[in-house]
């Protein structure tokens, strides 16, 4: 059964708080907290004071997917304000081992984003000291797009990696999920599956997660 995470980047931001207790009580297992500098990603969304705000509107676990660059200088004030997962794009990081191993010592989950052009391959001598790959399936930066096919025998490829080098990372698949789609990630062998559109654009936000969550 996969891991659900609904990003807020598509909540109700005037309605924070129930969409956070909406989530809270339904089947999912992770808030994703998408953050954007504006330069990384040709998109600005939400930084920490809104974060520390929803790490006091629930228990679960706060996945945080950093679209910025130069993650390092930030990587503590996240931690203050709640991140349990903290990811970095590969693409943003002359010094990727290094910051990785900077989230692990201030005691979070290190994850490794990958653009879709971006080779898993790439990953093959940090995978044993991360916890999750985050696949890009769109390119990041906005909510809503449509789920890069190829992104499929991404995940194949990635799994066996993990597989054959013992790895205990997770796979999550962001971007462009939807309840047609989300069987055959999962099939690919994806872990954990990011959806915000999917989710907060649906009559039944919490009817939607348990469908997705069905899925096996
Ligand atoms: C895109 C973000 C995604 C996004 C997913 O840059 O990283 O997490 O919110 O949104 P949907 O599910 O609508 O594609
Ligand atoms: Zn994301």
């Amino acid at each position: 059964m996969a891991i659900i995470a609904p990003s807020l980047l598509a909540a109700n931001f005037l309605h924070l708080q129930q969409d956070c207790d909406m989530l809270n009580h339904s089947e999912a297992d992770w808030f994703h907290l998408d953050v954007m500098d504006g330069r990384f990603v040709p998109n600005i969304s939400f930084g920490l004071p809104v974060i520390t705000q929803i790490r006091k509107a629930t228990k679960k676990v706060c996945d945080v997917h950093l679209m910025i660059e130069e993650p390092e200088k930030y990587a503590q004030a996240f931690k203050d304000a709640g991140a349990d997962i903290l990811t970095v794009h590969i693409e943003a990081c002359n010094h990727l081992h290094r910051n990785i191993q900077q989230i692990k010592q201030l005691g979070m989950k290190a994850g490794v984003a990958v653009n879709p052009h971006t080779s898993v391959d790439l990953l093959a001598d940090i995978i044993n000291d991360i916890d999750l790959i985050c696949l890009m399936s769109v390119n990041p930066g906005f909510g809503g797009q449509h789920f890069i096919p190829h992104t499929l025998k991404k995940i194949k490829q990635l799994k066996e990696m993990i597989v054959t080098n013992k790895s205990t990372a997770l796979i999550e698949i962001d971007g462009g999920v939807t309840l047609e789609n989300a069987a055959s990630i999962i099939h690919a062998g994806a872990d954990v599956l990011v959806a915000g559109n999917t989710v907060f654009g649906s009559n039944n936000p919490t009817e939607t997660i348990a469908k997705l969550k069905s899925l096996s």
